[in-house]
């Protein structure tokens, strides 16, 4: 069967920062190409016109914000980005390789911030609305130790200064939910090379045709 007329797959990568979601989307996607299929690549937040308005919010007045409207503020941009980014490629035949997703506001506001102890009801109920039921094929978690992660990263976002404490929450975060969800979560150890990574990830995906 030609990829074209093939079911478009929907992979997404989560992890703390420097845990290499950025390297393994890029190499995933650069080989899905390389075999003929239409892909898009895409990450969050920011990746629409008034979602960048919004990153720059987010990134910009942290100490401001309280973790309801951070949260809020994250799935606005999701919202933004599934209309225009995502459901209309998927229902054309594209790929998405998405660089953080839902997994990301659960670990960062959920967890990290501790939105999950009072408001996980609501917090799924937006999430779910915001992704209007569609839903990843696949999710690839970077998991390691956020202290020697975050090594790798030279320039550090206001995200990425907050104490260990809070990314080693956000990494608790991203393992309960992947071990509630074994069937779409797949863990990988971060810290092995970047090629071995991607053999894995290409495994797991070359499955899905
Ligand atoms: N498996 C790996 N082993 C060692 N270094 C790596 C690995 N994967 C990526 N790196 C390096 O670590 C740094 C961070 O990688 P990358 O930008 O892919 O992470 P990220 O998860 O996208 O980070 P951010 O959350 O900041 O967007 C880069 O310099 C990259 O070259
Ligand atoms: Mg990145």
């Amino acid at each position: 069967m030609p990829w074209q007329k093939q079911k478009p797959l929907f992979i997404v990568f989560e992890g703390g920062e420097g845990s290499g979601k950025t390297t393994q989307t890029t190499l995933l996607f650069q080989r899905l190409k390389r075999l003929g299929r239409q892909v898009k690549y895409n990450d969050e937040p920011g990746s629409t016109s008034a979602g960048f308005k919004i990153r720059n919010i987010l990134l910009g007045s942290q100490g401001e914000l309280d973790p309801l409207s951070e949260f809020l503020l994250f799935e606005s941009d999701r919202s933004l980005d599934y209309k225009q980014n995502i459901i209309p490629f998927l229902q054309g035949g594209f790929d998405i390789i998405q660089d953080r997703n839902f997994g990301s506001t659960f670990a960062y506001q959920g967890y990290g911030r501790g939105l999950i102890k009072t408001h996980e009801k609501i917090m799924k109920i937006v999430d779910e609305t915001v992704r209007q039921k569609y839903y990843p094929d696949i999710i690839f978690l970077l998991d390691g130790n956020p202290a020697q992660l975050m090594r790798r990263i030279k320039k550090a976002t206001s995200f990425e200064k907050e104490k260990i404490a809070f990314h080693n929450l956000v990494r608790k975060g991203f393992l309960s939910q992947a071990r509630a969800d074994r069937k779409h979560w797949i863990i990988l150890d971060a810290t092995k090379s970047q090629q071995t990574l991607h053999e894995k990830i290409w495994q797991t995906v070359s499955g899905l045709f």
